[in-house]
């Protein structure tokens, strides 16, 4: 049984100002679509798996979460997600970790009423974990890479999906290719490295055997849990109170805030995936981007003549390479070059193209400011 897990609880901040704290990138339509980043996550499971997807998101979320659910639920005949509330970010382990021990009481459950029927052989719980914030524009080759790792899952591998490198990235983690898995289309990962520092991501791009992590995970809910068990104890023990002490409402299932408080803060890829030998890889060649930066948006969007991507009331001359968004009013640019201008009701943000990563460090001082 393939449970669909949407980690839906970031902040998205480097794509400030349109990314807010009261309405991060998941939850907005960025690229040229009118669904969220979050329901383009689940449209793109259409077709692939049938268990109810499980949305798991901060508590300050759920009317927005709730409702971009429900829209989708309505005009495509989904079932919509169930949504799983934390009282407070404690980053990815512990997301996936109450996510996969709700999946193994799921699918416990679902054995129980239908009886231990021989002819059902498909009883384990396989968590499928996916960011609700990348873009992935070939879902045909999205789904082919899932049903490939599949097989990878049910062996007991915590399997990732690998992209391709372009940059010396150090915003991601990297996979080393090990040896070819017989009869799959899958490696073993040698060695998986989350955010090296930049002379370390320059050697992986130049060897050539280093994949970019995607975010994307396929694992055994048991296998997950098991991992835990070894390397984030206490994690496990924060999450397994989180979950049994939890209220169900008719929309939401809360986590109880002083267990999960309790819990490292830590991801998934430091915390579980740098020490297992476990790992292994599919090659995921769809498309993919994390939608991480103001460059990375434009990318998805097509550009005009000049290298401009041009949103909204905008004006330009002689300006080019840049990205200009206005959502409330005219913005007009003049002799300008490589420029991100994003403007919006309350902020505007102007910005060289080459420093756009900095606009994270610029959200944290706006955050201390208060
Ligand atoms: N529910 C929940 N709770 N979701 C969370 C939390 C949390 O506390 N923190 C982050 N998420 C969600 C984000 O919304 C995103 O969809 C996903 O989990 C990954 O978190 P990021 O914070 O965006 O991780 P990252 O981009 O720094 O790194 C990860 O993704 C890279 C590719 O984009 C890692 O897996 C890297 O190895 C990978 O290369
Ligand atoms: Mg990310």
């Amino acid at each position: 049984m393939l449970f669909p897990i949407i980690m839906a609880g970031g902040h998205g901040s480097r794509l400030w100002p349109l990314s807010r704290q009261q309405h991060p990138k998941q939850f907005l339509a960025l690229l040229d679509t009118d669904w969220s980043l979050l329901q383009a996550t689940l449209l793109r499971l259409q077709g692939l798996v049938t268990q109810q997807p499980l949305v798991i998101c901060h508590e300050d979320h759920r009317f927005l979460a709730a409702e971009q659910l429900r829209q989708l639920a309505q005009s495509q005949s989904l079932t919509a997600a169930q949504i799983m509330l934390e009282p407070m970010g404690r980053n990815t382990a512990p997301a996936l970790a109450v996510a996969a021990l709700y999946a193994e009481q799921t699918a416990a459950a679902m054995l129980n009423e239908t009886g231990a029927s021989p002819t059902v052989t498909d009883t384990e719980a396989i968590i499928l974990a996916l960011p609700a914030d990348h873009a992935i524009s070939d879902v045909r080759a999205f789904q082919a890479a899932i049903k490939a790792a599949l097989p990878l899952a049910q062996a007991g591998k915590l399997v990732t999906f690998g992209i391709t490198p372009t940059h010396a990235e150090t915003g991601y983690g990297y996979l080393r290719r090990g040896a070819p898995i017989a009869n799959t289309t899958g490696f073993v990962v040698d060695k998986f490295v989350e955010k090296p520092d930049q002379a370390t991501a320059d050697g992986y791009l130049a060897n050539g055997n280093y994949d970019w992590n995607s975010g994307i995970f396929m694992m055994q809910a048991s296998r997950y849990l098991g991992e835990l068990a070894r390397w984030q104890p206490e994690v496990l023990a924060a999450c397994r109170a989180a979950l049994a002490k939890s209220e169900r409402d008719l929309d939401f299932i809360r986590l109880d805030a002083t267990s999960f408080a309790a819990s490292p803060d830590i991801s998934v890829d430091y915390g579980v995936m740098e020490h297992t030998s476990e790992a292994a890889m599919v090659a995921l060649a769809a498309g993919w981007s994390d939608v991480g930066s103001w460059s990375a948006l434009a990318a998805q969007l097509t550009p005009d003549a000049q290298g401009n991507t041009v949103r909204g009331d905008v004006l330009t001359e002689q300006v080019s390479n840049s990205l200009i968004m206005a959502e409330h009013r005219l913005v007009a640019a003049l002799g300008v070059q490589d420029l991100v201008v994003i403007e919006t009701k309350d902020a505007v943000l102007v910005a060289h193209k080459d420093r756009e990563q900095e606009v994270k460090q610029l959200v944290a001082r706006l955050a201390a400011a208060g």
